[in-house]
């Protein structure tokens, strides 16, 4: 080993070595193809269950000609900071897009998701606050929590009871307290209980962030959302989000009163010391967004295939823990099952994500499924019958 590999690294340096000469080693797989329902995987097709392209908005025909009308005028990035050269008329365009989707003052766009995260947290609170997290939320909050120097408690995953004693606990304690929440957790697949955070908040004088990442184009009688689903676009403070799931491509956003967004640009990290979104990105999710309003049978289908697949798996005998969204987790508990299985089923042709050890606990190793709008029930049914057969000679099912 290189004396890169600390004393400290070579535990998992070992376990990856293992999992390699188990030839059970299944991440960064070579693709050769676009991210379809079908995905072509080490030279192979397989039925694509690992991305998080729920409406499989990446390769619809509409936003590949926004993409290259987008192309032909601005090239290949745009080649400066949001606050330099960065910020085109695309930009403006989807900032105000977003802004009228979450019934906002304004909004602005991220490189990614996880900067969006770092760069809302870090312009809400600081020193002399609290972030107040659910238990899981995701690891970009986490680090944006980590970043912007406040103290940092967690409650229990989904029990408003407990933040709410814990929000009693600590009020009389800090100038600020911020409650972050995934609107849809990115393990799990349920979802937060906004009546309740609202009621929660408004009682102890906090303010809510909330994650859209896996609940925009997903949840809501419009796709907007988790506010869209429960009709109360003005409980949480500050939104943030990723395009990297609704859109299937890259990017983030935050959205917010003007006075807070205005002080985000410029003040936030990610946001000031990051090269802006290439306008071609740009346009693409500008016409997903008008897609999502245009093509309301792209959201049924998700939520048709989500059902029939939620149903199947159960069916079977499989656990798919509290998931009622387009992520399900097949539970298997045990690490090297896991990875074995994730195997299997990639030699039977389909494609997906093995969650271990640091993402979960070992007892909650799991595959993490991503149900798509454009998965046929073909692909469905093949599903089952690979799941089964291998869930079967593994002992899961
Ligand atoms: C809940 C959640 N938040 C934020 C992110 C980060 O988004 P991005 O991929 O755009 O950086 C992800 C992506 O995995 C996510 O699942």
């Amino acid at each position: 080993m290189s004396q890169l590999i600390s004393d400290a690294m070579k535990k998992q340096a070992a376990l990856l070595s293992m999992l390699r000469k188990e030839n059970i080693y299944t991440y960064s797989l070579e693709v050769s193809s676009a991210c379809a329902n079908r995905i072509v995987v080490s030279g192979k097709e397989r039925i694509n269950f690992i991305s998080n392209n729920y409406l499989g908005f990446s390769t619809h025909p509409e936003v590949l000609k926004a993409v290259r009308s987008a192309v032909d005028k601005y090239g290949l990035g745009i080649g400066g900071s949001p606050l330099a050269c960065g910020t085109t008329e695309l930009h403006y365009k989807l900032q105000e897009k977003i802004a009228r989707v979450y019934e906002r003052e304004a909004c602005v766009l991220l490189a990614s998701g996880y900067q969006a995260l770092l760069g809302s947290i870090q312009a809400t609170i600081g020193k002399g606050d609290v972030a107040v997290m659910d238990s899981l939320v995701h690891r970009s909050i986490v680090d944006g929590v980590t970043l912007c120097g406040s103290d940092k408690r967690m409650w229990l995953h989904n029990d408003t009871e407990d933040l709410d004693s814990l929000l009693a606990r600590l009020k009389t304690k800090y100038n600020r307290m911020l409650i972050l929440v995934d609107s849809v957790y990115s393990m799990d697949g349920d979802w937060a209980d906004l009546p309740e955070l609202q009621r929660i908040k408004e009682e102890h004088g906090a303010l809510l962030l909330i994650d859209e990442a896996h609940s925009l184009g997903v949840l809501g009688k419009r796709g907007y959302g988790l506010p869209d689903h429960f009709d109360m676009p003005n409980a949480p403070d500050v939104i943030a989000g990723t395009f990297s799931k609704f859109a299937g491509a890259v990017g983030g956003f935050v959205a917010g009163p003007a006075d807070f967004i205005d002080h985000l640009r410029h003040n936030a990290s990610a946001y000031i010391f990051s090269a802006s979104l290439p306008p071609l990105t740009v346009a693409g999710i500008h016409r997903s967004f008008e897609l999502l309003d245009e093509e309301p049978e792209w959201r049924e289908r998700l939520w048709n295939n989500i059902n029939y697949f939620l149903t199947g798996l159960k069916d079977l005998g499989f656990d798919t823990g509290p998931s009622r969204t387009a992520v399900v987790p097949l539970l298997i508990r045990d690490l090297e099952k896991t990875m074995m299985f994730n195997k299997m089923i990639f030699e039977e042709g389909v494609f997906a994500s093995p969650i271990v050890h640091p993402a979960v606990p070992p007892a909650e190793s799991r595959i993490r499924l991503g149900v798509m709008a454009t998965h046929t029930k073909a692909d469905l049914d093949r599903s089952f019958d690979v799941f089964k057969k291998v869930g079967k000679k593994l002992g899961i099912i």
